[in-house]
């Protein structure tokens, strides 16, 4: 049985996933009766008590990945009508084809047939406006209450300090998405994640520094003539095991690899 909790009139459960020692959990919100993030299809069979005994009238998604989007096809079936960026939508008719790490961390994301998001995302009392927030993934989007000053995150904060990324993710582009959010006025964070932040703004900016700070070491070390593993040696000298069991998909090499790709675009 899943706890069911409620902040501020946003209720979300969690689910944790273990791999080995290693552990995740994901944050589940519904707010006015909107769906943020579906959760993996690991967990469908806990998730969908959470689904039954809440009305939902539509689910939108942070991005495409399978952890957010997994339980997306179930919904649908349900009549649930889910919204995603527009240029993933060809991307989630098909089934996701994942490594076979992902596939048991997180379970399949079958086939599904969503709507584009587009403006603002109304409930029936609230507003969530969509911010384009890329770098974690191209696709990836916030969703934003400004009169009630709070944002639905996805997976742009995580944790204020990066340690590993996925190739296709852009450390830049995560600096540029922070920026953006941080001009908006906005105090608690929903993180998929990490769960209801109440310092989200002090959170952003700290991992807006560290990524700075960062970024600022490695495009040094590379000035000065020292190739990307050399780099990744001295400033993240420990291996994460997720890194092993993913075969580097996910790694701390990616960040250096990635700052050095933006800063030679
Ligand atoms: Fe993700």
């Amino acid at each position: 049985m899943i706890k069911i909790n409620n902040h501020n009139g946003i209720t979300y459960t969690k689910i944790a996933a273990k791999f080995f020692n290693y552990r995740l959990n994901v944050y589940i919100y519904i707010d006015d009766q909107i769906l943020i993030d579906t959760g993996p299809s690991r967990f469908a069979k806990a998730l969908n008590d959470f689904f039954k005994t809440h009305t939902i009238k539509k689910a939108i998604l942070t991005h495409c990945h399978e952890d957010h989007s997994g339980n997306a096809p179930l919904l649908e079936k349900t009549g649930i009508p889910i919204y995603t960026h527009p240029t993933v939508i060809s991307f989630c008719r098909k089934k996701a084809r994942l490594p076979a790490y992902r596939r048991f961390f997180w379970g399949k994301r079958l086939n599904f047939n969503p709507l584009p998001l587009s403006g603002n995302v109304e409930g029936d009392n609230k507003t969530l406006e969509v911010l384009e927030l890329p770098g974690h993934s191209s696709d990836h989007v916030a969703f934003y209450n400004a009169k009630n000053g709070y944002v639905f995150t996805g997976d742009l904060f995580v944790s204020p300090k990066t340690k590993m990324i996925m190739p296709e993710e852009s450390i830049s582009e995560t600096i540029n998405s922070l920026q953006t959010l941080l001009q908006r006025d906005f105090q608690t964070i929903y993180c998929a994640h990490a769960g209801v932040v109440e310092k989200g703004r002090e959170m952003m900016q700290k991992k807006l520094e560290h990524l700075k700070q960062l970024q600022g070491e490695v495009i040094k070390l590379h000035r000065q003539g020292f190739d990307i593993q050399a780099i990744n040696k001295r400033i993240f000298p420990q291996k994460a095991p997720i890194s092993l069991i993913s075969r580097n998909e996910w790694c701390s090499e990616n960040i250096i690899k990635s700052i050095i790709k933006d800063l030679n675009r």
